[in-house]
């Protein structure tokens, strides 16, 4: 492999490296500079290297004697370079939408000249909460995501009796469901199971998983709680009779901020950040998560949860 990368890069590189090869070795005096490029190979699989070239002087230092030349496959870091900047701009939008919008507020309010009534001050006062309220979750959920990514969560690892752990965040979502006029059914079985873990953190993926099985869900629909063993793990199972997802959405649920876009989930409100929190507290355990959805009849999560802890 690397020998194929090796004559691929001499294949794609020699005009660019050249005029700075002969370039350095045309020089009288010899200058400590090295000079590098970075070259996108285009292929069935983009690829970008950086080449750099450095000169050797001859022995009294005089004249420039020879170059080395190193490719680098710097792929991976482009791509990362690339999540990154996506990654900014996205958390600029989504921050300054709810701050602009609460500052639209404000000015009018301080206005004497708009001469606002009682009742629209305390409208404008609800709607500044709400979007502030929202932003709050947003950064929260930000600051979640980024000290699981920097591995700084603070976990309390004990034994936890999972079948009470979805009772009770059933029981949590109960006042969401009854707006909406929705079910949720939940059947634990016989046998009793425990896994090792931190009850806020299997909580939250619980919780999260269920807010959306009632805020995807229609009117009067139903949601089925399963739990049972499956080798070494907890297995729990949330189905919803929701609206469903594309195939193409499907694909890309854990990303951050990723929320589908379709003619049903108007008016719906979120961050796209539940699922992905969900996911890589799913990773930290080592268990797994398999989604099911049909665009218009429902979705189904599994959850597949270690009975023993494997880190720490
Ligand atoms: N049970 C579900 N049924 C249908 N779509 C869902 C379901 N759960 C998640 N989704 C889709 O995945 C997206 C991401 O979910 P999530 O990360 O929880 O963010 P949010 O709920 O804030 O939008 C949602 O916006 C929705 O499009
Ligand atoms: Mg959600």
């Amino acid at each position: 492999d690397e020998i194929l990368l090796a004559e691929r890069i001499l294949e794609v590189l020699p005009q660019e490296v050249r005029e700075i090869a002969s370039d350095m070795l045309g020089k009288e005096i010899f200058e400590d500079v090295g000079q590098s490029v970075q070259f996108k190979i285009a292929g069935a699989q983009e690829m970008f290297v950086e080449v750099t070239c450095s000169p050797i002087p001859d022995n009294d230092k005089k004249k420039t004697a020879g170059i080395v030349v190193v490719a680098k496959d710097i792929t991976q870091y482009k791509q990362i370079e690339n999540l990154k900047s996506q990654f900014v701009s996205m958390v600029s939008h989504e921050l300054k939408a709810p701050v602009a919008a609460t500052i639209g507020f404000l000015d009018i309010m301080n206005n004497p000249k708009m001469n606002l009534s009682e009742e629209q001050r305390t409208d404008f006062l609800t709607r500044s909460t709400s979007r502030l309220k929202s932003l709050l979750t947003m950064v929260n959920d930000l600051l979640d995501i980024s000290r699981i990514e920097l591995n700084t969560v603070k976990r309390e690892i004990v034994k936890l009796d999972p079948a009470s752990l979805l009772a009770e965040s059933i029981q949590m979502m109960e006042f969401e469901a009854k707006k909406k006029n929705i079910t949720i059914h939940f059947s634990k079985g016989e046998a009793t199971f425990t896994i090792e873990a931190d009850k806020l953190e299997i909580e939250r993926v619980m919780t999260n998983l269920l807010s959306n099985s009632i805020k995807y869900n229609r009117e009067g629909g139903e949601v089925f709680v399963t739990l049972q063993k499956k080798g070494p793990y907890v297995l729990f199972e949330i189905r919803d009779t929701g609206i469903g997802m594309k195939p193409e959405e499907k694909e890309r649920l854990f990303s951050e901020f990723f929320r589908a876009k379709n003619e049903m989930t108007k008016g719906i409100h979120g961050t796209g950040l539940g699922l992905s929190i969900v996911k890589k507290t799913i990773d930290w355990y080592a268990g797994k998560i398999e989604t099911d959805s049909e665009y218009g009849k429902g979705t189904t999560f599994r959850v597949f949860l270690p009975e023993k802890a494997a880190k720490e």
